[in-house]
């Protein structure tokens, strides 16, 4: 049976033809001007919708009477009432794996740029103020043989932690609810608690979901354990962090500079202090963002969306009832 299907991103040609040789296709983008009436005149009709980055709460969907599945086209799914969605049993699908990679270096990216001030100083050359060797005002900090903290030890935090053990001879301190054994990094990785890895941690990198239990989990208190000095980078959800405080431990001094790939609000206001403040690094949530990882994570929607409409299991089909447990 030919359904309905709602893509709320663009998607490669070739993918949306293999929807539509399937279904009936809408593409509207509510995040475009004047898409929004499209978009929500083909969510009343829709079986299934596949895109990312726009917040399908209970009130959005309230009126979508017909919805089988949502194909994320991303890994993280806090755009998504989930209670909502199992009480509706509704199948919510995303894109984990095929972005560990490049989101990892992403993070370390950032662990990089903001240590080695790479953004100033390649601005610096730019600009045409590169006239003589640079002094030690322009000098970065070391990362190798550095201790790294990861706060968040899933696929994306282990690679992280690959990078830096591996190839950067870090010590690397994690915080994650279970102990992991990644073999690679056998007596190279050690799991404690969220305090002391803020006490003990040269940079501390953030790679959680964005939960309950992790908004605003870095706040005033969490900002003044971390050592002076200390860099710090979030290359998993804004609202993770109190962005109030961030900014005031870099503007006391307390913290070194901060790479941040991720913001509360996105894109970040142009008002935002994060915007131009000489001790950040700030990215526009690239963390995925290379022509290859989100090819491969449109495919894995796509195919996660046709399994779900034909009746068979999606190979990254999301489990709400286990994050309810
Ligand atoms: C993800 O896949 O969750 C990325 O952050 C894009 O939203």
């Amino acid at each position: 049976m030919r359904k309905n299907v709602l893509v709320f991103r663009p998607i490669p040609q070739d993918l949306l033809a293999s929807i539509e040789a399937q279904h009936e296709a809408i593409v509207a983008d509510p995040r475009q001007p004047g898409q929004l009436p499209a978009f929500r005149a083909a969510l009343a009709d829709a079986h299934g919708l596949i895109g990312s980055s726009y917040r399908l709460g209970a009130a959005e969907l309230a009126g979508a009477r017909h919805l089988e599945v949502i194909s994320s086209i991303s890994v993280g799914i806090d755009n998504y009432d989930l209670a909502w969605l199992r009480e509706h049993g509704i199948v919510l699908c995303h894109t984990p794996g095929v972005l560990t990679e490049t989101t990892a270096d992403t993070v370390f990216a950032l662990i990089m740029a903001a240590s080695r001030r790479l953004a100033e100083l390649a601005a610096h050359v730019r600009e045409g103020r590169w006239t003589r060797n640079i002094g030690e005002s322009l000098f970065g900090w070391d990362v190798h043989g550095k201790t790294l903290a990861i706060l968040g030890f899933g696929r994306i935090g282990q690679a992280v932690a690959r990078r830096a053990a591996l190839g950067f001879g870090m010590r690397v301190l994690y915080v994650n609810e279970t102990t992991v054994e990644v073999p690679e990094l056998a007596g190279r990785a050690a799991r404690t608690t969220l305090d002391d890895a803020l006490q003990q941690a040269d940079i501390v990198a953030v790679t959680l979901p964005l939960t309950e239990g992790t908004r605003g989990l870095m706040g005033p208190r969490e900002f003044a354990l971390m050592r002076p000095g200390a860099i710090f980078v979030n290359g998993a959800r804004g609202q993770i962090v109190q962005e109030a405080a961030l900014l005031a431990a870099l503007d006391s001094g307390h913290l070194r500079a901060a790479g941040l790939d991720v913001f509360a609000t996105e894109p970040l206001p142009q008002d935002s202090p994060l915007r131009r403040h000489p001790l950040v690094t700030a990215l526009p949530h690239i963390g995925s963002a290379t022509h290859e990882t989100r090819r491969a994570m449109a495919e894995l929607a796509t195919r996660n969306l046709l399994d779900a409409l034909a009746g068979r299991r999606p190979a990254a089909r999301f489990d709400l009832a286990a994050a309810a447990a």
